[in-house]
């Protein structure tokens, strides 16, 4: 059964960066009293319990990553609210502004969500780092320490509160307050700065 408060927040990733995304946009949707599940997007089960999702990629040269693509296909999708977010950019913006929207913008997905009516994704900034495989060392190297980690985690919470208040003038459901359990798929391991 659909339950009208039930969000589901499901993500790609590659080395973990658009996870921490996506666990920073369930605890805001939990604080405002949301029912949330979040979940990688290679494991999402049936959309029959949620009237809303919320779907985030990491990009990887110009493209989501596979498992999101995969369920923002899938058809169920377009009988819901969606909202859809990009995990890329890192580094200094490369000056050259179409140059720099078909690298953090992959068309298929903004050419998907404008074909089945769905609002256009977001784009927070990414993370790369030194730790993993010869091309990300090298891209990590090339870029400034304190521009490796571009996520502004107060953009990201303002964007989850604004699904929220979205949420709550549909449904009527409360306002933020009080003290909502974690999220399923949160309890575990909530690796997210305050
Ligand atoms: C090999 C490589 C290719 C990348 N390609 C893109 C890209 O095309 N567009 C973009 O915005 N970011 C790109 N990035 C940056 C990643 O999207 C960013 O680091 C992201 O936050 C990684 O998320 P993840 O840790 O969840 O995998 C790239 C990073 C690497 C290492």
């Amino acid at each position: 059964m659909v339950n009208e408060s039930r969000v589901l927040v499901a993500y790609g990733t590659k080395h973990g960066a658009t996870e921490e995304i996506a666990r920073a946009i369930a605890r805001a949707l939990t604080a405002a009293h949301l029912d949330v599940d979040l979940r990688p997007a290679g494991r999402v089960g049936s959309l029959d319990p949620y009237r809303t999702v919320v779907l985030g990629s990491a990009v990887y040269a110009g493209r989501w990553r596979r498992d999101a693509m995969h369920l923002l296909r899938r058809p169920e999708l377009g009988e819901r609210e969606v909202w859809l977010f990009s995990s890329g950019p890192v580094g200094e913006d490369s000056g050259d502004p179409q140059g720099q929207e078909s690298f953090t913008k992959p068309r298929r997905v903004k050419e998907f969500a404008e074909r089945h009516g769905m609002r256009e994704p977001v784009v927070f900034g990414g993370m790369v780092d030194e730790d993993a495989g010869f091309i990300r060392k090298r891209m990590a190297r090339k870029t400034p320490p304190e521009l490796r980690d571009r996520r502004d985690w107060q953009q990201i919470d303002a964007w989850a509160r604004s699904i929220a208040a979205t949420l709550q003038g549909a449904t009527g459901i409360p306002a933020a307050g009080g003290n909502a359990p974690l999220p399923v798929g949160l309890e575990t391991t909530p690796r997210v700065p305050s």
